[in-house]
This record gives structure tokens, sequence and C-alpha cells, in this order.
């Protein structure tokens, strides 16, 4: 089995951190979101990784080189621009061959890990399973296998409708009057008929070759689809409110190391990571949190759920529930707080008179004062 992990695309949800930067490097607890799907699929056992990238490959290459660091070799595939997630398989075809493959959206995170997923698949396709419409073949078993996760917008995804049977009778993109609300998470598993499904679609109304249509098309030729249905948490965290929700997941699962320096004023409390050569000078902080390497805080308080990147200085400020990227400072801020903050980002109190906020923000910002 093979893995295809989709780390193209705008982002524009994301921005503006996505305007300098891919939608699949910001992190979660200061690791990149792309990399927590790498070392699932290694996990799972999946060694041959293809990873289709846009208009930020060389930033995504940069970060993940050639996937020794995870075990894995990664083969790099182009796609000249943002053409639909089916579209992702058709200039995948040589790579994939005629194998079975996982296919992972690089901006999802999800808290079930794939090997249990995967193996479901497998057992599946050496069981029963519905004909073939055109009567040919033995008993088919699954051709594709899907997850299904209860949302309160099903608008914004790809949604299933299960039959009475249980099965899957049809999947529709982000559509108007949703069937059901069970949406479409964005891990795949597919067997090479999948190849002809995302030939013989057609572009959607936005432009792209959906792979639910893709899916459609497999189910319509008679052929099974399985589904399961999600219960652990799910996140697609192309927007600010998700990121921070996942961030708070992950961080919920660390486990305290302090590699960092405390002065004798400094405290930690609950489940925190002060990574090395981090520096807490008067300062508290309180997990689950992290505090990437190098980073000083002085006089300070780093509240639950906060990822602090590397590089970064914090100085007579308070931050809570707040994801912010390397090489930043913030000073003088007494509350900072449901925040993502991009690279090298400075939010500080200069005192001047007259007093006033004084901005200069990228585009697509957001700012929202207290
Ligand atoms: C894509 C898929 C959609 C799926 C979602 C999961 O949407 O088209 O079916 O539910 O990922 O994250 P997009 O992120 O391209 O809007």
């Amino acid at each position: 089995m093979r893995g295809l992990i989709l780390s193209g695309g705008a982002g524009t949800r994301l921005r503006p951190i996505t305007h300098t930067s891919a939608k699949q490097l910001v992190p979660i607890a200061n690791k990149p979101i792309l990399f927590y799907g790498i070392e699932d699929m290694a996990r799972a056992g999946i060694t041959e990784i293809g990873i289709v990238v846009g208009d930020t490959g060389d930033e995504i290459r940069a970060a993940v080189g050639d996937g020794s660091r995870f075990g894995v070799s990664v083969t790099y595939l182009t796609q000249d621009a943002p053409r639909g997630l089916a579209h992702c398989v058709l200039i995948a075809r040589d790579f994939l061959g005629d194998e079975d493959f996982v296919m992972y959206l690089g901006d999802n995170m999800l808290e079930a890990g794939l090997s249990g997923f995967v193996a479901n698949f497998e057992a599946e396709r050496h069981g029963g399973g519905r004909l073939p419409l055109d009567g040919s073949g033995s008993e088919a078993g699954a051709v594709a296998q899907i997850l299904l996760k209860e949302v309160d917008n099903p608008k914004a995804f790809g949604v299933a409708e299960v039959g009475a049977d249980g099965e899957v009778v049809r999947l529709v993109e982000k559509p108007e009057v949703p069937p059901s609300n069970l949406a479409l998470v964005g891990v795949y598993l597919f067997d090479p008929l999948i190849h002809d499904a995302v030939r013989a679609i057609e572009p959607s109304a936005r432009g792209e070759l959906e792979i639910t249509d893709a899916i459609q098309w497999l189910i319509d030729q008679g052929h099974r689809v399985r589904h399961e249905v999600l219960q652990g948490w799910w996140i697609d965290t192309g927007k600010k409110d998700p990121l921070l929700e996942c961030n708070r997941w992950v961080l919920d699962t660390i486990k305290t190391s302090l590699r960092g320096e405390l002065d004798e004023t400094s405290s930690v409390e609950g489940r925190v990571v002060i990574e090395e050569g981090a520096r807490l000078v008067r300062s508290r902080v309180r997990g689950p949190a992290v505090i990437g390497a190098g980073t000083v805080l002085r006089d300070s308080y780093i509240g639950p759920y906060s990822s602090i990147a590397a590089g970064c200085e914090i100085v007579d400020s308070d931050i809570e529930n707040s994801v912010v990227l390397e090489q930043s400072r913030i000073s003088g801020i007494p509350r900072l707080a449901d925040s993502l903050l991009g690279r090298n980002t400075e939010v500080f109190k200069s005192g001047l008179r007259p007093s006033a906020t004084r901005l200069m923000l990228g585009d697509h910002s957001h700012v929202d004062l207290e």
C-alpha cells in the first residue's frame, strides 16, 4: 500500500499566515500539521509516500526532505494549479502504479491512527461485498473506504448519505441542502479502480475535479464503498478557530519535558514542554503548553493551550489559548488570548503619546481589540 498526501492549495482561509507559507506547515504543538500525517502513515507501515505540492512546494520540500527522518521515502508530485483532489490522483497515476493507497489531506488531523482504518479495509477486501452490476467477476469487496464524522456545519464539506441497509448511497460536495450531518473526513482508501473514476468525471461548479464525485462514480458503477464513522476528534485545520481547537487536543496529550532553563523565580504547572535553550526569567507557564527552543519568557505568564514556537521573545505579557510562530516578539501585552500569530510578528506597547493603537497588518489580517 502506498500513501498520497495532498499539500497544495492556496490556504485562502488561513490568510494572512498563508500569504507567505504553506497551510500544511503551520505548527500544532510546535510541529507542522503535515508531519503528523506522515508519522501516522509510517506507523501504519506505509513507507512509499507521494506528496502533491503546488505553489508552496519549495517550502514543503525543505521541511520534509526525502522522508528519511520519518523512516519513509517521499516522492514529490507537482500540481500546476489547484485543480481538485481527484486531479491529484490523476497526476499521481505513475507513482501509485496498481497498488492500493491511502489519500490524506495535508491539513487534516485526526485522533485515531490510520492502522486500524487500513487493516479494516484489507480485511474487507478479502471478505464479502456487493456483486458488480455488470455481473463480471466473483464476489467483490469494497473498492474504496471513506471516513465520516458527524459535524454541525455539513454545508462546508463533502457529505454522505447512508441508506437503510447501512451502505453509502450518495456523496455530495458542499451541498446547499445536506442529506445528513456526516462529513467526509480527508482520509480515503482506494484500490486502482479510482484511476478510472478520476478520468471519468467532469470538473465541478468550482472548476475542480472533486474526489467526492469520483467516489460517487464508483458507487454508480455498482461498486461497494465501505465507510466508518469516526469516533475521536477530527479537524480540518484550514481556519484559525479549528486550528486552535486542534492545538488544544494535541496539547492535551503531551508529556512534561523541561529541557530549557528556569531561574529560581520561574515555575511551571501541569504538563509543559520547555524545549532546549528556552529560558524562563521571572515567568510562569501553566500547561498544557509548549515553549519552543531558544524562546525567552521574561516577566510573563503563558497559560493553558498555548504553543510558542522557537526563537520568540515574550516580555511582560500574558498569553493563553494561542499559537505563536517562530521569531515573534510580544511585549507589554497584559492579556493575549485565542490568537494565531505568524512568523516574525511583533505585538508591543510602545507607550508613545498620543495613546493609540498603531497597526501595520498584512493583507487579510484580523484584529479583535479588547
Ligand atoms: C475537501 C473535500 C471535502 C472534505 C474536506 C475535508 O474540501 O472536498 O469533501 O469534506 O476536504 O477536509 P476542501 O478542503 O477542498 O474544501
